[in-house]
């Protein structure tokens, strides 16, 4: 085991960002995640939270605390309020209980015109006309920058504060603290380039030109209308002590899109929950698949079924990104796949599930209706129970057991005519549907699209099924009755093959569960597994080869790893999530937080 590393010195430690107690994507899960870890190197005193109060449920993730207090954080608050703002101290309900002072972005609407000014002749920072939630994050940042000049006002020890900023939204405070030459130390973390991802999605030679770097970063920026961002994004960079980003992916971006080279990498982590009971999580597995089994019964059993005792379960998700979260190959590589099995007459179906989000109007009534009447026939069906089980036990009190009773004997006629009416008219003979759900527009949208045209259409001979979901799975939702932390543990595999992604936090949570995984090459967290962990340390993490590799290709190489999956046995599959689940240590906090701790060590000499 390496030596863990420690902080050279405790700073206070003020961490910054838009999705604090606000959860909207990844960033959120970074910060929430680490904070024990956090709090169990520089200790509660020592850290706080800022970021936006927006939150529509604030109430329920944030606790008000006084500003009585002598240390640092305290006193600030306490000025600030004297003076005027209005400042939410409080504690974030999340595990740990962090500090954290929140500030409403529209509280500084009356200034904005004078926000834009100041950040233009400052910074060279543009603004646009009427983007509200562009507006929010400056007039949040200007509230985060007075906070900190009050921080440093105020401090009279020579106790270090570093101040760490994630992402352009929490950005423009650090060329601020440098302009007005605080005595606080600044990291910046960028998890994408915003640059780098609307290329990505639009030019086919995305990588072999960034390392061209041919790219023109202000008539790009113009081009896509993002000038504003991509110049905060700009200055927090070169204004930062030291510059960091998620992987070395997005570390080739920052050089060639934002033109410094980063300081340091600090992968994301996540908290691996270890089981007591060896075999806890292959029974999750097998209590999900059965909601998931219940699911499909719904969907597909209308029209057709199939052996559920040889259906595999494989999904993806993420936000609607087609190309770059790889959607496109992923189907491609089904099509093929669903070739192979049928060539090869595999006796397997596997049901692939896209997990995403795009408008919808509502959830496809034919299909709440379809689950309604199987609801009916598993009423049915436990009256049959009900009466064979009494019946049973009639005939054999009696001592009449000499002949097994006729099912005619078990069951009353009207529960079997009732039967069958319900069935027969629940059957039909369209094709189960591909969405769940009625998609705003059907006609355009990519996915359906890829399955009209390839002819992958769910057709009772097609060994592999589409079943598009346009929104998250919770349990709220009458779908599935499970929340995605419970689905991804009933299905089989996570499909992940992304072209655009900085880190991904998908693939990991998957196997984090016992799941195995497939990435690539082009994500931060496929390029860690290969890169760092050298591959071998992780079991059931498949990186489809993307960077040097074209599209047909990487389908195909998709498609045969995907092909060898579905014909293993069950055992095999079985012993592959216990090894899978046990290698996910490598990528818990525990071991991932060192990063952190070497870039505040890094900050603090500079
Ligand atoms: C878990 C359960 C077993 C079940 C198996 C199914 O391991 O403990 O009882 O047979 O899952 O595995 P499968 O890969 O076919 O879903
Ligand atoms: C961004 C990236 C994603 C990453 C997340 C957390 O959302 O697109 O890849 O996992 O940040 O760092």
């Amino acid at each position: 085991m390496p030596k863990k590393v420690h902080l050279k010195e405790t700073p206070l430690l003020i961490e910054g960002a838009w999705e604090v107690c606000n959860q909207v994507g990844g960033i959120y899960t970074v910060i929430k995640s680490k904070i024990l870890n956090v709090l169990q190197q520089v200790g509660d005193d020592n850290y706080c939270l800022i970021g936006p109060y927006v939150n529509n449920n604030i109430s329920a993730v944030f606790d008000p605390i006084s500003d009585d207090g002598d240390d640092l954080v305290s006193r600030t608050v306490r000025s600030l309020r004297n003076k005027g703002y209005e400042v939410h101290y409080g504690r974030w309900l999340v595990s740990g209980r962090p500090r954290v002072v929140l500030f409403k972005p529209h509280n500084e609407a009356w200034k904005l015109t004078d926000i834009k000014k100041s950040n233009w002749e400052s910074h060279n920072i543009p603004s646009f006309d009427g983007d509200d939630l562009f507006d929010q994050t400056i007039m949040l940042a200007s509230q985060m920058t007075d906070f900190f000049q009050e921080l440093d006002n105020l401090n009279n020890s020579d106790k270090k504060v570093v101040a760490h900023m994630h992402e352009w939204m929490a950005g423009i405070p650090i060329p601020e603290i440098r302009r007005r030459n605080l005595n606080i130390k600044t990291v910046f973390t960028t998890h994408a380039t915003l640059l780098g991802r609307y290329l990505a999605m639009n030019d086919p030679e995305f990588y072999q030109n960034l390392e061209k770097g041919t790219y023109n970063w202000t008539k790009e920026a113009e081009h896509f209308n993002i000038l504003p961002q991509v110049s905060i994004e700009r200055a927090a960079a070169h204004g930062s002590h030291v510059f960091s980003t998620v992987s070395r992916l997005t570390a080739v971006e920052c050089k060639y899109l934002l033109g410094r080279e980063i300081d340091a990498i600090v992968p994301n982590g996540i908290n691996i929950n270890k089981f007591e009971a060896l075999h806890e999580s292959q029974v999750l597995h097998q209590r999900y698949k059965e909601k998931i089994h219940e699911f499909v019964m719904g969907h597909f059993f209308q029209s057709y079924s199939f052996d559920l005792n040889n259906t595999l379960y494989f999904f993806t998700s993420g936000r609607f990104e087609y190309k770059n979260k790889g959607f496109d190959l992923t189907l491609e590589a089904l099509a093929r796949l669903n070739h192979k099995l049928r060539v090869n007459n595999i006796n397997k179906t596997v049901v692939t599930f896209f997990i995403t989000k795009q408008d919808y109007h509502t959830i496809n009534p034919i299909e709440l209706e379809s689950r309604a009447v199987l609801g009916e026939i598993r009423k049915i069906c436990d009256a049959m129970e009900k009466s064979v089980g009494e019946r049973l036990f009639y005939v054999a009190s009696k001592g009449d057991m000499i002949e097994t009773p006729t099912i005619e004997e078990l069951i009353p006629e009207n529960l079997r005519l009732q039967l069958r009416r319900t069935v027969q008219s629940w059957k039909t003979s369209r094709l189960p549907y591909i969405t769940t759900h009625n998609l705003k527009d059907d006609a355009k949208d990519d996915i359906l699209n890829f399955a009209r045209n390839s002819g992958l259409l769910n057709y009772e001979g097609d060994k592999v099924k589409l079943v598009y979901h346009p929104d998250f799975v919770s349990s709220m939702n009458p779908l599935f009755g499970i929340d995605y932390d419970e689905f991804v543990r009933g299905c089989h595999l996570g499909v992940f093959p992304s072209y655009y992604e900085p880190w991904g936090y998908t693939p990991m949570e998957c196997v984090a569960r016992g799941i195995p995984a497939i990435t690539s090459d082009l994500a931060g967290f496929g390029d860690f597994v290969i890169n760092d962990l050298k591959r071998t340390k992780v079991e059931g993490i498949e990186t489809i080869h993307r960077k040097h590799s074209d599209y047909t290709h990487s389908a195909e190489e998709l498609a045969n790893f995907m092909y060898d999956f579905v014909t293993m046995e069950r055992r095999d599959r079985i012993a592959q999530r216990s090894r899978v689940e046990q290698s996910s240590y490598h990528f818990d906090w525990n071991e991932l937080y060192d990063y952190y701790i070497k870039a505040y060590n890094m900050v603090m000499t500079r």
